[in-house]
């Protein structure tokens, strides 16, 4: 596995992991089984990017919309995360991977916070893939919230690319590759800044059955894209 060569390999994949709760309901089971499930394909999907040598994988895992699932459900979601941290942190450290979480903070309940900041502090000196987690997160309020920084300093205007360093981390590239999952073709509100000139993939299968084949297959549908940019072939 650490020796696939891919040429053209994208710098920063960002994913939507969805059908978990469409994975679940087709086997008869509750939604839940699907997160469970979903949160192993997380897994597959880290350390393969990890091992192909990619430089940025962001996952959206938690949107601000997901809020109004039912409670029992979120807590699931928000519990499965922890756990993860928990249980994988050191092995995340051993691969050298940098993780840090995208999104607004300060609506999360404290015991979640004390993980992510362990989480992240742990992890800070790691050197190999940055692990961007998006949880809490919603496009229009990272927007809003770059706005509002901006006028609380009394900045009166802005350019593209001093807009940047009021996003989240201004320190990650855009996206390359954005791939979501089971057949919904939509953004969700997610990277709406970002992703402006963003290959897209959109595939049927459910996000638990996503593994390192259907990895693949959507990074050698991104080798044939041809990123114009706005201008003509060459
Ligand atoms: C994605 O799967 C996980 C989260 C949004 C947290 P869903 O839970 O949205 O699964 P579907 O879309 O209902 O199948
Ligand atoms: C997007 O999936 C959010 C995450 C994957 C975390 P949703 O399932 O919440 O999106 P919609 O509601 O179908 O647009
Ligand atoms: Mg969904």
């Amino acid at each position: 596995m650490k020796h696939h060569n891919i040429y053209k390999l994208p710098s920063h994949v960002a994913i939507i992991m969805d059908g978990n709760g469409r994975w679940a309901k087709k086997r008869g089971l509750p939604r839940v089984f699907g997160h469970k499930e979903g949160a192993k394909a997380a897994e597959k999907a880290i350390t393969f990017a990890s091992e192909l040598g990619i430089k940025y994988l962001t996952l959206f895992a938690f949107s601000t919309e997901n809020w109004a699932r039912p409670q029992e459900e979120v807590n699931f979601i928000l519990k499965l995360l922890v756990d993860y941290i928990d249980n994988k942190l050191d092995s995340l450290v051993e691969k050298n991977i940098n993780l840090r979480f995208l999104g607004r903070k300060e609506q999360l309940p404290q015991s979640i916070v004390m993980t992510i900041q362990k989480a992240e502090k742990e992890t800070s000196n790691c050197t190999g893939m940055n692990l961007i987690i998006a949880l809490n997160y919603s496009g229009r309020a990272e927007i809003i919230d770059a706005v509002n920084k901006i006028i609380s300093k009394g900045i009166s205007s802005v350019t593209e690319e001093s807009f940047r360093d009021y996003l989240y981390f201004p320190d990650v590239p855009d996206p390359d590759l954005l791939i979501r999952t089971s057949g919904e073709v939509r953004i969700s509100n997610f990277l709406l800044w970002q992703l402006a000139y963003s290959e897209l993939y959109f595939t049927e299968v459910l996000w638990p059955d996503f593994d390192e084949e259907e990895f693949l297959k959507a990074l050698y549908d991104y080798q044939n894209r041809e990123r114009r940019f706005g201008r003509i072939e060459i």
